[in-house]
């Protein structure tokens, strides 16, 4: 697919280094998203504009909307809507630093940082939790068809949505769980990612089995750790051709249906939760058509 910008569909990378930004108080985008586009080629620099940011000109894109806080039995799963994301991939973390410089610079006219995540590839593709993260991913056509838009028109056909939530892991909370009940918590065993038929309602892959929805809730997750001097988690990334099927799936890891929640919140919790849009790209740069540019 051509018009894609293909980070989305690839492999996550090596190393990433995740840029979001809010707008400037009364800032005129314009230029900086231009600085933006000769940057952004949708591989090794996936971009997202949040809701404030497509409406800042007048633009609109259906389907997009501002994170809601969900709550919980003793959870609260936070909003913390932004303006801009960027996804810097690649294999060399002095690279990404260099070029996540370039990248906070040209929009900086417009654009506040606030946040810089490092994130790396554990252990082939797991979890810092130990557990294999990404297996029942659809893959191929299947993940396609689950993560980029079509139908839509011209400037919105091949685009995506993003939902991302940065998650701080309890490492002491989870090393107190017997290792069976921590295979329970996510309803796979840690040492060959086998599915654990017998693991109880409130297991992780329960919770959120794609093809239990109705409609069928399919995500393309391309989630990685991160860490931070002593602190690390997962940067949960999980792109859709809407937002529905990552609420639906989150609806129930709260227990919103049936008052059960997720085990993973024994050793986890989110503490930022955004959602963006990553528009389609022509002639290989992204197409801001739908923002009016
Ligand atoms: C710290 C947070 C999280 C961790 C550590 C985590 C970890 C995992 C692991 C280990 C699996 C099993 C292997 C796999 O299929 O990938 C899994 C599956 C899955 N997770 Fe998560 N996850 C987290 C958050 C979330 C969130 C917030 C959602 C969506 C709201 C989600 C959606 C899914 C889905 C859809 C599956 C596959 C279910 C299936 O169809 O079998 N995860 N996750």
């Amino acid at each position: 697919m051509t018009n894609v910008q293909t980070g989305i569909l690839a492999p996550t990378p090596n190393v990433a280094r995740y840029l979001t930004f809010s707008l400037r108080a009364g800032a005129e985008p314009k230029r900086a998203l231009s600085a933006l586009v000769e940057l952004a080629d949708g591989d090794s620099m996936v971009v997202g504009f949040g809701e404030s940011l497509v409406r800042s000109g007048g633009g609109e894109v259906p389907g997009l909307r501002v994170f809601p806080t969900h709550f919980g039995k003793g959870l609260v799963i936070p909003s913390t809507a932004a303006a801009l994301w960027c996804w810097l991939r690649g294999d060399d973390r002095g690279k990404l630093l260099h070029s996540g410089r370039k990248c906070i610079n040209a929009v900086s006219s417009a654009f506040v940082l606030d946040s810089i995540i490092d994130g790396f590839l554990f252990d082939g593709g797991r979890d810092l939790s130990g557990f294999v993260d990404g297996t029942e991913n659809p893959k191929g056509k299947k993940a396609a068809d689950a993560a980029i838009v079509r139908g839509q028109g011209a400037g919105l056909d091949g685009s995506s949505f993003v939902a991302v939530q940065r998650w701080v892991h309890d490492f002491e909370r989870l090393d107190a769980i017997p290792p069976r009940e921590q295979d329970n918590a996510i309803g796979r065993r840690r040492s060959d990612d086998k599915e654990l038929g017998s693991a109880p309602a409130s297991a992780h892959v329960k919770r959120t089995a794609q093809e239990s929805f109705a409609p069928e809730a399919f995500v393309l997750r391309r989630s990685m750790p991160w860490a931070d001097g002593n602190s690390g988690g997962l940067n949960f990334v999980a792109f859709g051709k809407s937002l529905d099927a990552f609420e639906a799936q989150l609806k129930r890891m709260v227990g919103a249906e049936d008052g059960i929640s997720d085990a993973l919140f024994k050793f986890t919790r989110p503490v930022t939760g955004s959602y963006f849009w990553c528009p389609p790209m022509a002639q290989n740069r992204l197409d801001l058509r739908a923002l009016g540019l």
